[in-house]
């Protein structure tokens, strides 16, 4: 069922981004996208972009939320240096987490890699609920990720 929504989404997004090249224009209709589609079950959904060596906040959907993150700080941050999703169950332990919403108990983040293998951008989605990321949604988020950053930076 969740596995058939993802595999919508990507139809969707795929018809969305069809000859469009604007970044910021994209990664909106994409947070808006996903996060609708989801309803409760994100609470934030959006992206930080790398800028001048920091992940700057980018297009999102859900609470104003922090500006700047630096390479290695917070899930973000960590995705970004480490090259690779992560998947948080429960903010709470996890070290360095930054807390933009006291709401926000899981989460996870995607990176957006081009094609020299650089982070350009990480797909960062936050829950209300603890675990509230399977197997199904890591998948589907990156599959999501690979179809971005390969319109986006690969052509
Ligand atoms: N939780 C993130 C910060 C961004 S907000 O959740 C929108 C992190 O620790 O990287």
């Amino acid at each position: 069922m969740k596995q058939e929504l993802y595999s919508t989404l990507e139809a969707q997004l795929n018809a969305l981004i069809e000859g469009e090249h604007d970044e910021v224009g994209i990664m909106a209709n994409a947070a808006a996208l996903l996060h609708e589609a989801m309803g409760e079950r994100f609470f934030w959904t959006g992206f930080y972009v790398v800028k001048n060596g920091e992940l700057a906040l980018g297009p999102f959907q859900g609470s104003v939320a922090c500006m700047h993150i630096a390479q290695g700080r917070g899930v973000c941050g960590t995705a970004w240096k480490e090259r690779r999703t992560i998947v948080v169950d429960d903010v709470e332990l996890f070290p360095g987490h930054i807390a933009c919403s006291a709401l926000s108990r899981s989460e996870i983040v995607v990176p957006l890699i081009d094609g020299v293998q650089r982070v350009r951008a990480v797909l960062d989605i936050d829950s209300r609920n603890r675990a509230a990321f399977d197997d199904i949604d890591k998948a589907g988020l990156e599959k999501i990720a690979a179809i971005l950053s390969s319109h986006l930076y690969n052509s």
